[in-house]
């Protein structure tokens, strides 16, 4: 447990403000487009609690800094104070209100590092604490998000609140050529990447609301987009495939889930016209997609913005892209993708089109290259256009 060299002083507050921001920001590919936060329980000085937003859909930092001061063992009467470099959140989402949890658990005062930059919240947060008779400290400065969180700022521009779509997180794995098809002789032809990065694509699935793929996809590799093993998810993501003249044949295992996966509804997007009528869209109905139709657009592929548009009206904010290098480079060249994440093994060569040029080519923002197993992870958040 740290200790403040001073009670209370505000160079100290900010100063753990400072370190609690540094530390929620290593989360920041698990949380996006959520921020990265991070919050405090504090007995007089004495930090007895440590928490934060570790993954999308997952606890807030104020609940797991309560929950850390818990098993601290430390008696609740000594708790005073409530330190976390974003406001804390008012309104139901995902998990109840943080405010209410705070109130509840007799903290005293709360040190802020960040208003709420979403207007519709702004303000809200802290007003509620006061109301309900907390001390509320605000140190702005002390946590910004511009570092903490820049992909946060991005989420909440004006723009993308007028227009709004899902965050993309586009995931793929490449030989060390780049190319996204292995050669004959490995994996099958199919895979490229290890058992512990596809571990790692299982969890990742399991924090998504919905998986997009292309139906190059769906006939080279009839994959399954499902999680595995299903204990991962309570509420597995939907699948959409694109796919403009329904070739998605009836029999995809795409629409016959097994027993140890969970796997979520299926949606085929053709274009208009394709959709409604016709013996193929009867079989794919029959076989338990749902099909709809979206506008085309010049190259008769389907229109990407509308694609996403109809995704955000589903209620879709999180979207996982594993497609192949056609889907995938229409999107990253429309600047739709929001997040990287790239998985490269040691295999020379590969079949189809490379995805390495447009890496090699772009500004990525944020980058963290790791580790797992075998294979080499390229984390970013690709510079918007
Ligand atoms: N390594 C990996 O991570 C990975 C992941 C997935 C796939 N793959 C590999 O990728 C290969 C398949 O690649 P692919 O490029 O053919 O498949 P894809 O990108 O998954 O699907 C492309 C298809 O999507 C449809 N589509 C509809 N609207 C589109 C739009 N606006 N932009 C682009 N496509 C649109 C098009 O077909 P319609 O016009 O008929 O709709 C297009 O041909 C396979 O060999 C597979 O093994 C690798």
């Amino acid at each position: 447990m740290s200790r403040l060299t001073e009670p209370l002083d505000t160079p100290s507050l900010g100063a753990l403000l400072a370190e609690l921001g540094a530390e929620a920001r290593a989360h920041r590919f698990e949380v996006a487009p959520n921020p990265c936060v991070g919050a405090a329980v504090l007995a007089g000085s004495e930090v007895i609690g440590r928490g934060y937003h570790r993954f999308w859909g997952g606890p807030h930092a104020e609940v797991e800094a309560l929950a850390s001061a818990d098993a601290s063992g430390v008696p609740r009467e000594r708790w005073d104070t409530l330190v976390v470099t974003l406001e804390p959140c008012s309104s139901q989402g995902k998990t109840p209100p943080c405010t209410e949890a705070i109130v509840a658990r007799g903290i005293r005062r709360v040190v802020v590092g960040s208003l709420d930059p979403d207007l519709r919240h702004r303000g809200r947060g802290l007003e509620e604490l006061r109301e309900a008779g907390l001390e509320v400290q605000l140190l702005e400065n002390a946590a910004p998000l511009r570092t903490i969180s820049p992909h946060f700022l991005r989420w909440l521009e004006l723009e993308r609140v007028r227009r709004p779509r899902p965050w993309v997180i586009a995931k793929w794995a490449q030989t060390l050529t780049g190319q996204l098809t292995p050669p004959e002789s490995i994996g099958g032809g199919r895979w490229i990447s290890g058992e512990e990065a596809r571990a790692e694509v299982a969890l990742l699935r399991s924090r998504v609301d919905v998986i997009l793929t292309g139906v190059g996809t769906v006939l080279a590799d009839d994959p399954r987009l499902s999680v595995r093993p299903p204990e991962l998810t309570s509420k597995p993501p939907a699948r959409v495939v694109l796919d403009t003249a329904l070739r998605t044949p009836p029999q995809a295992r795409l629409l016959h889930p097994r027993a140890d996966e969970a796997a979520g509804p299926v949606t085929l997007l053709s274009v208009v016209g394709a959709d409604a009528s016709g013996a193929r869209a009867a079989a794919l109905a029959q076989a338990g997609a749902r099909v709809h139709g979206i506008r085309g657009d010049d190259v008769h592929h389907l229109n990407l913005r509308a694609v996403l548009r109809w995704m955000w009206e589903q209620g879709w904010r999180r979207v996982l892209l594993e497609a192949g290098p056609r889907l995938c480079s229409s999107l990253l060249d429309a600047g739709f993708v929001d997040q990287l994440r790239v998985y490269t093994a040691s295999i020379p060569g590969g079949r189809g089109e490379s995805l390495g040029s447009w890496l090699g080519a772009s500004s990525l923002e944020e980058r963290l290259d790791r580790t797992v197993g075998e294979d080499q992870v390229l984390e970013a958040f690709p510079a918007p256009l």
